[in-house]
């Protein structure tokens, strides 16, 4: 049987521009893993989702990523989860084992290692502007990474404080996001704000610090318009997060060696 090859992939609604196949299948190649990362569309329910997943651990899939819609579906139908995927309160990854499906999250270790990327000593105080499913995310990342005092603020500020309560965060209003930068050493965006077809963000960075770090999820447009402003600081894009997250998933289901580097990115950056 040692012919088989291994099958993973990424499922979402839609998955069609996701770029995970590329990552694991440039990793595959280099360890010269006999193996296949194939995006896996399903629809938005949670039905669809579970009748999929049953599908794929009887056609023997190792495991799979997960992403929009279905991250929290995800948690829910999984036997076992890992502290982190139930804190975040989703899963970005399913592993099939023999007799359970175990959940878990790499957004959170794989923010903490694109900030690691940068530097060792990211500060004291995080602002991180949105409070959707990324946020959440990013607020373990950052305390994991040690940062003592995170600061929070969201266009609907309930969801803001909800976040903060659950979390122990500070939250300010969205017309002070620029106020709050004074004296913050990483400022994270988790909007969808600066996203291709999406409006820009609007953010005055001159109350940051220069050494202050300025970290973007979205990756499409690479260079958004915050990160383009943010041209005196340092800059984390979307696409080292992306690529880090994938780390774990590629390690446990083909047992090789992922290795973000360089290479990687500009191979990503032609597909983009
Ligand atoms: P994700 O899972 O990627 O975090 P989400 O849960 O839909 O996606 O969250 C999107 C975030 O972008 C939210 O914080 C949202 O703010 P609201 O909670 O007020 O909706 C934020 N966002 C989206 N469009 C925005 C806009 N035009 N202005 C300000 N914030 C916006």
């Amino acid at each position: 049987m040692k012919n088989v090859p291994i099958l993973a992939g990424v499922a979402g609604w839609p998955v069609t521009y996701s770029l995970s196949p590329v990552i694991h299948s440039t990793w595959a190649h280099r360890a010269n893993i006999n193996g296949y990362y194939i995006p896996i569309a399903i629809e938005p329910t949670e039905d669809d989702f579970r009748a999929v997943i049953a599908g794929l651990r009887k056609v023997g899939f190792a495991g799979i990523n997960v992403t929009k819609p279905h991250k929290e579906n995800a948690l829910r139908i999984a036997d076992d989860a890992s502290g982190t995927a139930k804190s975040a309160g989703a899963a970005n990854m399913l592993t099939f084992r023999e007799d359970h499906i175990y959940a878990d999250n790499s957004d959170v270790v794989g923010f903490a290692n694109a900030v690691k990327d940068h530097t060792d000593q990211p500060g004291d105080h995080g602002v991180i502007l949105g409070a959707g499913g990324a946020a959440r995310g990013v607020i373990l990342a950052l305390k994991e990474l040690g940062i003592q005092k995170i600061t929070i603020t969201n266009r609907t500020r309930e969801k803001a404080e909800a976040l903060a309560a659950e979390f122990g965060l500070a939250v300010v209003d969205w017309d002070k996001r620029s106020e709050v930068l004074d004296g913050a050493d990483l400022l994270v965006n988790t909007t969808s704000l600066g996203m291709t077809g999406q409006p820009p963000l609007e953010i005055d960075l001159s109350p940051l610090k220069s050494k202050s770090v300025i970290a973007d999820i979205v990756y499409s447009p690479l260079e958004t318009p915050l990160l383009r402003a943010a041209k005196n600081h340092h800059t984390i894009d979307g696409l080292a997060m992306l690529m880090h997250q994938a780390v774990p998933g590629f390690e446990q289901w083909f047992r090789g060696n992922a290795k973000v580097d360089e290479d990687l990115k500009n191979i990503l950056l032609k597909e983009i």
